[in-house]
């Protein structure tokens, strides 16, 4: 999986901002990711066996879920993004280059599985959560941090304005391609709330809940396998 021409934008985006990732998604989210990640913490068992981070980027995770878990396995499409991670050197955790579309592990391998921030940049949303489905564990949960839009008409008008003009615009900044189109359009095609339910329950998870924070900024999606 060398990158070239044909690996996705989603991908290539982090491959070029690898080094400065942390840094870029703290300062364009003002500050918040630290809170949002916390949060999506919150939600994971405070024990556990084996957790799966898909498109765990540089391991921003990392020191919480060694914490937790007997073994942690990140997975990520990004080489850059994956050595960043190397450096975080945690013992209990070992690193995967590979595409959440067609993860490299046997049926019912993890206790858990978690994306953070990773879902809307996969081309296929669908085919990346019946993958997350077929590696986890009977009984075994997934926790998805993203993006969200909120409900409320106000606040969903301001922020769409500010991720127009404020947020986006710094990216483009930072990017010499069109990466606008992507981060924009990945957000407002994602689907959010009770359309990302649905596809669970189709997909044949249960208990599928969802979370907001701050007035819907950000979600945390949860549902077990049964
Ligand atoms: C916004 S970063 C999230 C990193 C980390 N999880 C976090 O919370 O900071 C998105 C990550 O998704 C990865 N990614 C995008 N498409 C992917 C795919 N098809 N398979 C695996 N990783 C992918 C990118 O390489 C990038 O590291």
């Amino acid at each position: 999986m060398e990158a070239n021409k044909n690996t996705p934008l989603g991908v290539r985006i982090f491959d070029r901002i690898a080094d400065k990732y942390e840094f870029t998604a703290k300062f364009v989210s003002f500050g918040i990711l630290p809170y949002w990640l916390r949060n999506l913490i919150k939600t994971l068992p405070s024990e556990g066996e084996k957790i799966l981070d898909i498109a765990c980027g540089t391991g921003i995770l990392f020191p919480e879920l060694s914490k937790r878990f007997d073994y942690v396995v990140g997975l990520d499409y990004s080489l850059p993004m994956l050595k960043q991670a190397q450096k975080k050197g945690l013992k209990n955790t070992s690193l995967v280059r590979g595409d959440a579309l067609k993860l490299p592990f046997k049926e019912e391998t993890f206790s858990t599985v978690v994306i953070s921030l990773g879902l809307r940049h996969f081309p296929d949303i669908e085919t990346a959560l019946k993958e997350a489905h077929r590696v986890l564990k009977k009984d075994g949960t997934i926790h998805i941090l993203e993006v969200g839009i909120p409900k409320n008409p106000l606040l969903r008008k301001l922020f769409l304005l500010f991720l127009k003009r404020v947020v986006l615009p710094l990216g483009k900044l930072r990017a010499k391609e069109d990466v606008y189109e992507h981060l924009f359009g990945s957000i407002i095609n994602f689907p959010h709330y009770e359309e990302l339910l649905k596809l669970f329950t189709k997909l044949g998870f249960s208990q599928a809940q969802y979370k907001t924070l701050m007035g819907g900024i950000a979600v945390i999606y949860t549902a077990r396998k049964v």
